[in-house]
């Protein structure tokens, strides 16, 4: 069933929304100027794109006048010679109609000859296509194939209407009505409309979380004071901001059931599913709070009191920060985090330099309110260089989170722009 908007939901919906107005080469491509004119009476920003198809049943000019830009209509002539990936990226939606059988074949098979369909391919937003053709076209089963493909790949179909079509014919093939069309493209723009910006969109993260137990016998463990709850409120703030997630986690905390999480108990099981998964992962944040040390022998039983404490030897545990780095991709970004009482900053300056993460998220646990099991932290950020980026004062971990990430993302564009130049 679609969803109802009243006009005035519509123009909250529409308000600022980047929207293409792709045009094919279809007869009923002289309705499309009034779909132009109405979204932008809502308050839509509309970048009409006409196919040379286009071009031979209404004039570009039209669409100039009335959309937000001037229409676009090659790929070649604009001064911008990344035209299709710029709108591609900064586009909220994209509305094709009406559509040609030939664009919908286009689509389909990931053609990308004309500006339309290039950025078509290079978008990640929301399309929706509102078909328009002769009921013979619409009923080959080339089209259905192609239609039902698209549907299949996320793209919003509005059925064309029945009713009169070119040549005196009658049947299924007319271009959906305005209203019809606007209503659908509403409802996709409002379901995407999430107030939380997408900056971790096609982003894979990986984040551990936790405290490690490391078994002495049966009954008994070596732990830590680590709840996980900063781990997994990044998990969750990364997840909103678009990412794939994965949650490899000793907490007990339960996770959000939209992000892929794996139980853990030792600092053997936390290091053999982070190196497991981080060869995916674009980002990796180690918030765990993994055992340093681990107890050499699993005694099988429990240990009883005649037992001499001091026989309980020790050995180092797997450096999972130090593996994760010996096999860092070139595009992957690695997060530690370092949980210091005493000479803070100082030991997490060094600990930096040893490690040599990408970012070094500090908190000072000498603080009041600070790191294990509290619901608020205080962080502070550091470049691979050392550099002090950000200092966060005592808040909520969710909201240290989000600081967190946003370092996070000025660290990619950084490197993004440093690779790509203008790329
Ligand atoms: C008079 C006329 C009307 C046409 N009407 C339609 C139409 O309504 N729907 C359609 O899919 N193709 C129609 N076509 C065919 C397309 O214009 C043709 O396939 C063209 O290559 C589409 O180009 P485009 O998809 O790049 O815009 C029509 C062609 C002509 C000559």
């Amino acid at each position: 069933m679609e969803d109802y908007f009243s006009k005035a939901s519509l123009e909250e919906i529409f308000l600022d929304k980047k929207i293409i107005l792709g045009v094919t080469g279809a007869i009923a491509a002289y309705k499309s100027v009034e779909i132009c004119r109405q979204l932008v009476q809502l308050g839509a920003h509309v970048i009409p794109i006409l196919t040379q198809g286009a071009t031979n049943f209404v004039g570009p000019m039209t669409f100039s006048a009335l959309g937000s830009e001037p229409v676009k209509t090659s790929l070649w002539d604009s001064q911008d010679p990344l035209l299709h990936t710029r709108l591609a990226k900064t586009t909220q939606a994209i509305l094709i109609a009406p559509a040609s059988a030939n664009s919908i074949a286009r689509f389909a098979l990931g053609i990308a000859d004309d500006l339309l369909s290039s950025v078509v391919l290079a978008s990640k937003c929301p399309i929706v296509i509102a078909p328009s053709m002769h009921l013979e076209m619409w009923e080959h089963p080339a089209l259905q194939n192609n239609i039902s493909l698209l549907a299949k790949r996320g793209v919003k179909i509005i059925e064309p209407a029945s009713g009169a079509l070119a040549g005196g014919d009658f049947g299924k093939g007319r271009l959906a009505s305005a209203e019809v069309i606007l209503e659908a493209l509403g409802g996709v723009v409002a379901e995407n409309n999430s107030s939380i910006v997408q900056d971790f969109k096609n982003t894979t993260v990986l984040v551990s979380a936790g405290g490690t137990k490391e078994p002495i016998d049966q009954v008994r463990y070596l732990a830590n004071r680590s709840s996980g709850k900063q781990g997994h409120a990044l998990a969750v703030s990364a997840h909103k901001r678009g990412a794939k997630v994965y949650l490899v986690t000793a907490s007990d905390l339960e996770a959000d059931p939209a992000i892929e999480t794996i139980r853990v108990t030792t600092s053997d099981e936390m290091a053999h599913e982070v190196l497991k998964y981080s060869p995916q992962a674009d980002v990796v944040i180690m918030a765990a709070a993994v055992a340093d040390f681990k107890p050499k022998t699993f005694f099988d039983g429990k240990l009883s009191r005649s037992y001499s404490p001091t026989q309980l030897e020790l050995q180092s545990t797997t450096d999972i920060v130090s593996n994760l780095v010996s096999r860092q991709k070139p595009s992957q970004l690695i997060v530690a985090f370092a949980a210091e009482a005493t000479g803070g900053l100082q030991r997490a300056k060094e600990k930096l330099k040893d490690k040599q993460v990408d970012l070094l998220v500090f908190n000072d646990i000498s603080q009041p309110q600070v790191g294990f099991d509290y619901d608020t932290n205080s962080v502070t950020i550091l470049s691979k260089q050392g550099d002090v980026i950000v200092q966060v004062p005592v808040m909520d971990k969710v909201k240290i989170s989000d600081i967190i990430l946003d370092s996070i993302v000025k660290e990619m564009e950084k490197r993004h722009q440093a690779k790509n130049g203008v790329e």
